[in-house]
């Protein structure tokens, strides 16, 4: 691996390379990348590249033909146009959004492969057309790549579609216009005002390594974007980045379901994920938003079978869910246990935009701790409206 490394990164410098990929949600590159119980299945997630292609300044040109619109990683032979075959990712939504609401998206770009141009996110309501992209063990054909590319590109989430939010970057923008954009995402290299600035300070104002990548280190690119009046159990969330300097398009997806707004009469859902071993409902906030939240109240409902003097906690990746230290571990209670119903509960007020992971934890009464299989389970605190709340329903595994 290391070889073939090094092989691929000289190549990559001689071709001069941008590298990026989706992070919140996690994407399935993402997951590729931190999720792989055999590590280094994806060795590279900001080297997923489509290219040659000519795309700059139009997002819509280059065809996508077996990058297909959640990438293709050459590098290591990954397709995330399917769903993994060891349930890595595609199985089940990694987040749930409600229709209509604001939430927040990131992506992760290499301080050295950072190229400039534009990049977009998009949600395709064909919903026929996206199952293809999560049924186990079909890969999709070039040409349904290309139909779905085509209908995220038709759904996409425009930046002026949300207030008071700066677009500097985005694809809504045309040529003279000042957030039609050709610089760096991590130097800002052409517009600064003072021709003397140059240092790279990345556009969210956060510091290298402030998201991961293998090369040189990521600055995060964090964007808020409107979910559609779409429902849908399990779909895809799609992240495109044409590159500017080099003839190259970045391609992701993240799985997420979107539930109804209450209005509509019903926010509940219930998971058809094939796995069946997990689902999900979110309640959250009318569509009157007076408020965003700054946090959700997320309550975490598992089912886990546990006999007397064992107790059931949560522990993950955030410094509330103990940084993955099982004696900061967050207890669940078992005031709704029953025999039939073997339900452990905990609401947490989290931050929203927040995605970390987890498991469950049960604790025996010598103090032995007892953990979930893997792979760990990831979580992202959607946006909403002040007073929403959101429930995470988990079966232990
Ligand atoms: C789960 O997360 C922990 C802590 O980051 C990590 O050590 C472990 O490898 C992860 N498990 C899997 C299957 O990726």
């Amino acid at each position: 691996m290391k070889a073939l490394f090094a092989l691929y990164t000289s190549t990559l410098l001689t071709i001069v390379s941008g590298h990026g990929y989706l992070t919140i949600p996690s994407s399935r590159t993402r997951l590729g990348f931190e999720l792989t119980p055999q590590a280094g299945l994806d060795t590279c997630p900001e080297c997923s590249i489509l290219e040659p292609v000519s795309a700059w300044p139009d997002l819509t040109a280059a065809q996508v033909s077996r990058s297909g619109p959640c990438g293709y990683n050459a590098r290591v032979s990954i397709d995330y146009n399917q769903p993994s075959p060891s349930g890595l990712w595609g199985t089940e939504p990694v987040a749930t959004y409600t229709a209509g609401s604001v939430i927040e998206v990131q992506w992760c770009v290499d301080a050295n492969g950072d190229h400039g141009g534009m990049f977009t996110y998009g949600i395709c309501t064909d919903q026929a057309l996206i199952d293809l992209f999560l049924t186990p063990g079909y890969i999709p054909t070039e040409s349904e790549k290309q139909a779905a590319e085509d209908c995220f590109l038709e759904g996409e989430l425009s930046c002026l579609d949300v207030g008071g939010q700066e677009c500097a970057y985005n694809p809504d923008c045309a040529p003279g216009e000042p957030c039609y954009r050709n610089d760096w995402f991590t130097c800002k290299k052409f517009q600064t005002e003072d021709g003397s600035v140059r240092g790279c300070q990345g556009v969210d104002g956060a510091g290298l390594g402030s998201c991961e990548t293998t090369i040189a280190g990521g600055y995060t690119v964090t964007k808020r974007v409107r979910i559609p009046e779409y429902v849908s159990e399990h779909t895809l969330l799609r992240f495109r980045w044409n590159s500017f300097q080099t003839a190259q398009v970045y391609l992701g997806c993240a799985d997420i379901r979107i539930v109804g707004d209450g209005s509509e009469g019903g926010s509940t859902t219930t998971s058809s994920a094939t796995t069946s071993t997990s689902t999900s409902t979110t309640t959250s906030a009318t569509s009157t938003c007076t408020a965003t939240a700054s946090a959700i109240a997320v309550t975490f409902d598992a089912k886990v079978t546990t006999s007397y003097g064992e107790n059931v906690y949560i522990v993950g990746s955030s410094v509330q869910l103990g940084s993955w230290d099982t004696d900061s571990a967050v207890a669940l209670s078992a005031s709704k246990y029953t025999s039939t119903n073997p339900l452990w509960t905990v609401t947490l007020q989290i931050p929203v935009g927040t995605t970390f992971e987890y498991k469950y934890i049960k604790k025996e009464s010598d103090g032995s701790v007892i953990w979930e299989s893997d792979p760990n389970r990831s979580y992202t605190v959607s946006t909403g409206c002040a007073g929403a709340t959101a429930t995470q329903s988990d079966v232990w595994r």
